[in-house]
């Protein structure tokens, strides 16, 4: 029997406008990320710099306008120091969050010019773990102060004339973890983080902050934390930090894909506290959030941990190499989804990570190609078609029976007006793994705007994989759309990533 699904969509149900860096992501001194990803000096591809060219122009497809560097973990022992100056000069150190050999080849500067190159700003963290206030205002000196101090005119010897401005500031790195060196209990980390960004703003007062949030929903101390994390900051931050990364550990694809509610939960959970927390302050300030580590991250997890145990110390390693299945691209579009849907609380978010670490961009090793993973593409597709005013659909979908989720909607979507440009845009995910839909929107606001392409992603092995020999997951144009009048309808193949363009006619 025919599943049908109807949607109303309407200027006037607007979520918010969306602020671009929410298609950011993340570029952390891990694995193969920095050395052997971006940076290759001497593969065929690579600039006078040492970048690889290949990969820039991925990144420039995705259209990235922020990322967030140098961790992590990472930033946890972090001594900027070390990533700055001559870099004959820099020394090699022990990396103790994932156990490798940093050789400092690459840092602040050289980051600094690949963004620029890559079309991003910088999202920069700061080490509140075995580090504290001094040396973070000492590198916000070094960063953004024009001159005439000890470390803006460190800035300058190094070859930097102009400061940097970065603007948004990561205090620490997931600070409730166990994992994390320098661990903190909420009090120590609030009172820390607070007094860090008093400081920093006293440099910089045009800086922006992200504070920790919990590393995830799941940790014990979840809820406390952001209360009294939130509790000592308030004033002082423009933002809470969310993380989290999903998995079909169970080989469940259809309870997989329902995971994405637990993300809108998580959101909306946050939300709730930080909303708490205003009122509690009698603030007049909203707390808006950075879901600043989102992705599927769950294939290499304990290879990882043995590789670190048994060979520790190794430049660059082959960690976190999570080779994308094609039902993780329809997870990817479904979290998606639900962070524009969110835009309204979530300003910036980071899909996490950009190259060979939980990537959607990949590099072979030994000097090989570059290529798109399976999730590169409903990313791509949203950064592309994403940017403006996030519409909330009405939406009447069936619904189909999970595991661990109860019964979900088969269709779980987001509009996308952009006034100026003239183009609504139809993001749809058909997570009924069984049947199509046909979806039936009405798009009577939108006069005048014609149809221009009906995008799918989809494949008939739910496990398939992109790799440099081929690019199998990829999406093409199809006719399974219709605008008749102000009736737009549109068939949403089974477990199919779908995304409906209208633009108006001049
Ligand atoms: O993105 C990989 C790691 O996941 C990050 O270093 C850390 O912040 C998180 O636990």
């Amino acid at each position: 029997m025919a599943r049908n699904a109807k949607m109303i969509l309407d200027k006037a149900f607007r979520i918010s406008e969306i602020d671009d860096r929410i298609y950011g992501s993340f570029i952390e001194h891990l694995g193969r990320a920095v050395y052997d990803g971006i940076y290759q000096p001497g593969h065929p591809l690579s600039d006078e710099n040492g970048f690889r060219r290949d990969v820039i122009d991925l990144v420039r497809e995705l259209n990235v306008p922020i990322v967030r560097y140098p961790g992590g973990n990472f930033v946890s022992s972090f001594n900027w120091e070390d990533s700055v100056g001559p870099v004959d000069e820099r020394p090699a150190r022990l990396e103790l969050a994932w156990r490798s050999l940093e050789t400092n080849k690459v840092g602040l500067h050289e980051f600094s010019k690949w963004a620029k190159a890559a079309n991003s700003d910088v999202m920069m963290a700061v080490n509140l773990g075995t580090r504290g206030i001094a040396d973070a205002c000492n590198l916000l000196e070094y960063c953004n102060h024009p001159g005439g101090t000890k470390y803006s005119d460190l800035r300058i010897s190094h070859g930097q004339k102009e400061p940097y401005g970065f603007k948004v500031w990561c205090l620490g790195n997931e600070m409730d973890g166990p994992w994390q060196l320098g661990q903190k209990t909420a009090y120590e980390y609030g009172r820390l983080a607070s007094e860090t960004a008093k400081a920093m703003k006293l440099i910089d007062p045009t800086v922006e902050f992200v504070v920790c949030g919990s590393s995830n929903k799941d940790m014990p101390t979840f809820a406390t934390w952001e209360d009294t994390v939130l509790s000592h900051t308030y004033e002082n931050v423009d933002y809470l930090s969310l993380h989290s990364y999903y998995g079909n550990r169970s080989g469940n694809t259809n309870d997989f894909l329902a995971k994405s509610n637990d993300m809108n939960d998580f959101i909306h959970s946050v939300v709730a506290i930080c909303d708490y927390v205003k009122a509690k302050k009698h603030s007049k300030k909203n707390m808006y959030l950075s879901f600043d580590e989102w992705n599927v991250w769950y294939h290499t997890t304990a290879a990882d941990k043995e590789e670190m145990e048994k060979n520790p110390w190794q430049v660059a390693p082959a960690l976190l190499e999570d080779i994308y299945t094609f039902e993780e691209a329809l997870m990817v579009g479904l979290l998606m989804i639900v962070l524009l849907r969110n835009s309204d609380r979530v300003r910036m978010a980071c899909l996490a990570q950009l190259v060979n670490v939980i990537a959607p961009i990949m590099t072979d090793q030994n000097g090989g190609k570059s290529w798109r993973q399976t999730i590169f593409w409903p990313f791509m597709h949203a950064s592309r078609y994403g940017r403006g005013t996030a519409l909330l659909p009405s939406i009447d979908s069936p619904l189909h029976a999970t595991k661990n989720h109860g019964d979900v909607t088969d269709i779980e979507s987001v509009s996308v007006f952009n006034e100026e440009k003239g183009e609504l845009t139809i993001f749809a995910v058909n997570r009924n793994l069984d049947e199509d839909v046909t979806l039936t929107t009405d798009v009577r606001s939108f006069e005048g705007f014609t149809l221009a392409e009906h995008i799918v992603l989809e494949h008939s092995d739910l496990k398939a994989v992109n790799s440099s020999a081929g690019e199998t997951v990829a999406p093409k144009t199809a006719a399974q759309s219709a605008l008749d009048g102000g009736t737009l309808t549109s068939l949403l193949h089974k477990a199919s990533w779908n995304v409906i363009r209208l633009v108006k006619q001049h």
